[in-house]
């Protein structure tokens, strides 16, 4: 599939750069505010530098990315008061906003050194429709038409495969910059001549477990600031 290529030629291409080696899972990797761990479809785990990671980011081009238009699927088509097709109007990929996977942590404090991913942060693919639509059906056709579970959710668990140091005197955290598959469309149903028509979005992700993390593919990195509350690294908003 289209989308699965690109994910792996992408990983694939970052993975041609030299990159510090993944430490074994038994001796936990100290990184530093300028690090980031790339977590690829294709079972790669990789700790780069910032400038470099963001200079292949560049290059191999990981910004939103149209695929090909599909057909309009259709499902339940027996009659006209059943029947409800989808039209999918875009299907992109880009990296998410920040996901938090740690709490906020001064570094004027005595655990700056070694901040950890902690447990009960969460993702999870979804689908939001405009008012009216049955969520459920929607999330059913989608589901079925490309084989994406949208009820699935990853939460972080301990672990200390990996911890950041906070420079100091200043507020970080651990952030996710998740890799999502966004399709755009609108559900059609009812009779043909009079169809309602309403708009869904669904997001979802890949599945990637890295060092007894049950996560999903992108990047992991330290996200830190001067100020409290400390701004996203990517997207708007604010971690508390
Ligand atoms: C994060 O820390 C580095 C190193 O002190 C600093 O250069 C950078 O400006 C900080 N980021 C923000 C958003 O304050």
């Amino acid at each position: 599939m289209l989308l699965t290529q690109y994910i792996i030629l992408t990983f694939m291409s970052l993975g041609l750069v030299q990159a510090s080696p993944t430490a074994p899972h038994d001796s936990p990797q100290r990184l530093s505010f300028d690090d980031v761990v790339l977590l690829g479809n294709d079972g790669s785990s990789k700790v780069l530098k910032e400038s470099e990671y963001n200079k292949l980011a560049a290059r191999s081009n990981v910004t939103p990315n149209t695929l090909a238009p599909q057909m309009r699927q259709v499902l339940n088509r027996r009659g006209c008061e059943q029947s409800t097709e989808i039209e999918v109007i875009s299907d992109t990929q880009f990296t998410n906003s920040d996901v938090a996977m740690s709490p906020v942590v001064n570094s004027a404090g005595s655990d700056s050194d070694s901040l950890a991913v902690s447990r009960g942060y969460s993702i999870a693919n979804s689908v939001t429709v405009t008012a009216g639509a049955d969520i459920t059906l929607v999330k059913d056709i989608l589901g079925l038409s490309f084989s994406i579970a949208y009820a699935q959710t990853w939460t972080t668990t301990d672990t200390q495969t990996f911890t950041f140091s906070v420079p100091d005197n200043q507020y970080g955290l651990i952030v996710s910059q998740p890799l999502v598959r966004r399709i755009l469309g609108q559900t059609i149903s009812g009779c043909t001549d009079n169809p309602t028509r309403t708009d869904f979005t669904a997001d979802s992700y890949s599945s990637k477990a890295f060092g007894g993390l049950d996560w999903v593919t992108g990047i992991i990195r330290l996200c830190n600031s001067t100020t409290y509350p400390v701004s996203f690294c990517s997207g708007e908003g604010e971690h508390y």
